[in-house]
């Protein structure tokens, strides 16, 4: 497993760009990079030197012409992910799956989708990318399986056999009802009625994902075979879906009712419950220690006094995705019709807070997109912002905080939401339930739909738009979701030859990262936190120091220069989204124009 040197090799060696086969070396670094690059970054590890890219993979690329993306597609783009600088790929659940949450309900942990391909394709997919220096990070979805799964099947049996003991089974309360009044996160009650065992079984999420049973010490070693066997495949690396969720408070009494159902959000009663670090260490030592391997946990709510339990020298983990920065119009429950509003304020706030949470112990991934949340364009901007200008801003926000960048498909290349005509032409089951839960609470049909437009996982789950042929070079067949129908305008072919893109931005910025000791090891300092319109942030290593400044809104935004501390006429505008202005002497602006983004250093 120890392929770290290869992989460094390798990522400075093959990556090539869209259309053609230059490498890597020619994505233009900042020469004054150049001199650090060699020897760069030297103590950290290397997945905190990386760019990870998330790849949702029904929609990445299809090779088949059956309509939804598959392994060996991805396998035909590993050169494009080399022209991004990145390091590790995390698939979405590829496991044999009924789909009904598109592979987050899995069927068996040891095999993969048919609609993705073979074990064979699997095993040559991680063999191709490791020889480009790229990882492959499974998917590990461990709270729960599919109701699908021969693990359920056999417990859904009867309350007295080998596997009776491997779900949450719960007898009714004296008047029949379920157990508690937990609703799960996809709406509804949290339990279901089975008719063999005559008891309810409890699922975090949909009726179709029932939660395991991690008290069961069978249950947990059968999941950590799970992983072993991956490691032994020569995964990369881990990304723990849903991981607060798993240990489950006891008595499972009722929580405050929060709706007009009588029920209360499951959340809220089980995230991060007390004693569940005791199963993540137990993970840890079963499968982590000793591979080199990085894990991320989806774990939001972690409190910061908890914090270095989770990452950094004693974690259970080496990243965990939270969801502050990204949740910022809700409050807990993310039910989309209650959602509110935001300010750049808020959004300051969330990233310099976990910004300083790992100063000094632990790492993060930065991340602003999903497949669980629509597009950050249309998420982070005023309706009617410039899509190029708005994905470049936050692209150098995600390219230069602190912390391993997750890009996600499509980010790179400034892809928007869709907003289709009726809830029928939505695919995610969570976008169906959160617009029934938009019509119980009163809201009318359009009302509803509008939620759907806002917040829908399909926004980020259309095909990935390469070209401007039919299909947009993703299948020769049906697409399993619509395209999003700016493809012939904006798509990978178009933006890899016009060098003011979205894409040619992020190899650039990629280009500037890799091996750049101040934007991978150097220190966080927020700098202009008044100003309403700009997020402003020095990064510092030794004596060195760049500046990054974004104006987040459509109206030019005034800033004190010297309050950025820039006062020296060796600092230059390294980087400028607009282009114009590369090269200028930094002490000279005053302010930003709309949705501009800039790079000060020397
Ligand atoms: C989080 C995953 O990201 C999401 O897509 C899924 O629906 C839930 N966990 C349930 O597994």
């Amino acid at each position: 497993m120890k392929k770290t040197a290869m992989l460094l090799s390798a990522i400075c060696l093959t990556a090539t760009v869209f259309s053609g086969c230059a490498r890597t070396s020619d994505i233009p670094d900042n020469p004054k990079n150049q001199q650090s690059s060699s020897e760069a970054a030297g103590s950290m590890k290397w997945w905190q030197k990386i760019n990870a890219y998330e790849i949702y993979v029904n929609s990445f690329q299809d090779s088949d012409g059956n309509g939804y993306g598959d392994l060996n597609g991805i396998r035909s783009r590993l050169d494009y992910l080399s022209s991004l600088g990145v390091g590790a790929i995390w698939l979405t659940p590829v496991y044999d799956s009924p789909m009904e949450d598109n592979g987050y309900d899995v069927a068996d942990y040891y095999s993969i989708n048919h609609r993705y391909g073979t074990m064979e394709d699997m095993d040559a997919l991680i063999k191709e990318a490791d020889e480009k220096g790229i990882k492959v990070v499974m998917d590990l979805v461990f709270n729960h399986t599919s109701d699908r799964n021969e693990w359920f099947k056999r417990s859904s049996e009867n309350r007295d056999n080998e596997y009776s003991d491997w779900y949450i089974w719960r007898d009714p309360k004296a008047d029949g009802s379920e157990p508690n009044n937990w609703r799960s996160i996809f709406g509804g009650s949290a339990w279901t009625w089975n008719e063999k065992r005559q008891q309810y079984y409890l699922h975090t999420f949909a009726s179709s994902q029932p939660d395991l049973n991690w008290e069961n010490p069978d249950v947990r070693n059968a999941l950590y075979d799970v992983a072993n066997f991956w490691i032994d495949k020569g995964a990369g690396g881990f990304r723990m879906d849903a991981i607060p969720y798993i240990k489950k408070p006891s008595g499972f009494s009722d929580g405050p009712v929060d709706d007009s159902e009588g029920r209360s959000d499951i959340h809220k009663m089980t995230v991060n419950t007390d004693g569940i670090l005791d199963y993540l260490r137990e993970f840890k030592e079963k499968v982590c220690v000793g591979h080199d391997i990085f894990t991320v946990g989806e774990a939001n709510g972690v409190s910061p006094d908890d914090l270095k339990y989770w990452v950094g020298d004693n974690g259970v983990f080496d990243m965990i995705f939270e969801f502050n920065h990204m949740n910022l119009e809700f409050d807990g429950a993310e039910t989309w019709c209650k959602a509110g509003s935001f300010e750049l304020s808020d959004l300051k706030k969330a990233l310099t807070e976990s910004q300083k949470a790992t100063a000094s112990n632990g790492w993060y991934p930065i991340y602003f997109e999903n497949h669980d949340k629509p597009r950050s364009i249309n998420h982070y901007f005023t309706e009617g912002s410039d899509p190029v200008l708005a994905g470049k801003a936050l692209g150098t926000v995600l390219l230069t905080l602190r912390g391993t960048p997750f890009i996600y498909q499509g980010e790179e290349l400034g892809l928007t939401n869709v907003s289709w005509d009726s809830i029928d032409d939505y695919n995610d089951l969570n976008s169906k339930s959160q617009y029934n839960i938009a019509i119980k609470e009163g809201f009318s049909e359009e009302e509803a739909l509008d939620f759907v437009h806002r917040f829908s996982r399909d926004n980020a789950r259309t095909p990935m738009q390469w070209d401007g042929s039919e299909n947009s070079g993703f299948t020769t067949g049906t697409p399993w979701l619509p395209l999003n129908g700016n493809y012939k305008e904006v798509n990978a072919e178009l933006e890899s030859e016009d060098k003011s893109s979205v894409l040619s931005w992020y190899r650039r910025l990629s280009g500037f990262r890799r091996g750049n000791d101040i934007l991978i090891k150097g220190e966080y300092n927020e700098l202009l936190n008044d100003n309403k319109d700009i997020y402003a942030f020095e990064r510092k290593y030794s004596s060195a120091r760049l500046v990054i400044l974004v104006n987040f809104s459509n109206k030019d935004a005034d800033f004190d220069t010297e309050g950025a501390g820039i006062s020296d006429d060796k600092e230059k505008i390294l980087f400028s989204n607009y282009g114009d202005n590369e090269g200028k002497e930094a002490r000279s602006i005053k302010n930003l124009r709309p949705l501009e983004a800039i790079i000060i250093g020397e």
